[in-house]
């Protein structure tokens, strides 16, 4: 009898369907499952009635958000046009599901920026009808689109999460200021595990050919994306966030991807940061 009821326990188990998935980084049900449970609110979350001081800090800090803000920006829009083209590709349905929780996280990242931008009276610029930057991406005239923005995304999630995780370490950010970058760092953390089982489905899929172009892709992407990131150093300068330690942090964390790193940090470029960590 025990057997029996085993045996039917076992055998429901079996059938458990998907949406009974538990909430875990590893599978995208289990991600979506994670996002649900830890949405904020912008408006309740954050004690919007606190004074900001910054004092020198202020122009870097703002220059900072911007940067930000335009990248949210870009991020959200990307999603928006490509994951449902994701899911095709890869006949993968939950995925729709779980970057849908990336793109309410993004939005909700957006919404706290610009409020607290202008708190400091410094509002975000109004967002471009036409971005070149989202064209290129998203368009099929160049190919490749889906797995040129999950590499992409690969390296300005980690980005995102080694700025967020030193401003934390500032005592110059205002007490706003930390909560609004704490509650997205949690998102971000969630979004660059969704963006490992990302880059774990191309590799997967593809074949010698895809990953020849994906890596002349990921080379050109990463030169530019690091170019930008070191323009950004007066204004680290102004706020005690050197740029090169944030590059540092950023790579090392992707290389936490063995497959990934010896598919596409393996040259001299990517290695330099890698070895600069080996070396501290
Ligand atoms: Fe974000
Ligand atoms: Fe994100």
């Amino acid at each position: 009898m025990a057997q029996a009821m085993e045996a039917t326990a076992l055998k429901s188990e079996e059938a458990k369907p998907d949406i009974l998935e538990k909430a875990n980084a590893k599978t995208w049900d289990g991600l979506s499952r994670m996002a649900f449970a830890a949405n904020w609110d912008p408006e309740d979350a954050i004690n919007w009635n606190q004074p900001i001081e910054l004092g020198s800090i202020k122009d870097g800090w703002i220059n900072i958000l911007h940067y930000f803000y335009e990248g949210e920006w870009q991020g959200l829009e990307i999603i928006q046009r490509l994951m449902n083209k994701a899911a095709h590709m890869f006949k993968i349905n939950e995925m729709v599901t779980y970057y849908s929780t990336q793109c309410a996280d993004e939005a909700k990242h957006l919404f706290v920026f610009k409020k607290y931008l202008y708190r400091l009276n410094s509002p975000p610029a109004k967002q471009r009808a036409f971005d070149i930057l989202v064209w290129v991406s998203t368009t099929w005239i160049v190919p490749m689109a889906v797995e040129r923005w999950i590499l992409a995304t690969y390296f300005t999630e980690t980005l995102a999460g080694a700025i967020f995780q030193k401003t934390l370490e500032l005592p110059t950010i205002d007490p706003i200021g930390k909560e609004m970058v704490r509650l997205q760092l949690k998102d971000e953390s969630r979004h660059i595990a969704g963006t490992k089982l990302g880059v774990q489905t191309l590799m997967d899929h593809a074949g010698p050919l895809r990953t020849f172009f994906m890596k002349l892709w990921w080379k050109l992407f990463v030169k530019l994306a690091v170019k930008e990131v070191r323009a950004l150093k007066p204004y680290g300068d102004q706020v005690g966030m050197d740029p090169e330690f944030i590059l540092q942090k950023s790579f090392a964390k992707m290389a936490e991807m063995d497959e990934f790193t010896q598919k596409f940090l393996m040259d001299g470029f990517c290695q330099a940061f890698l070895n600069k960590t080996n070396a501290a």
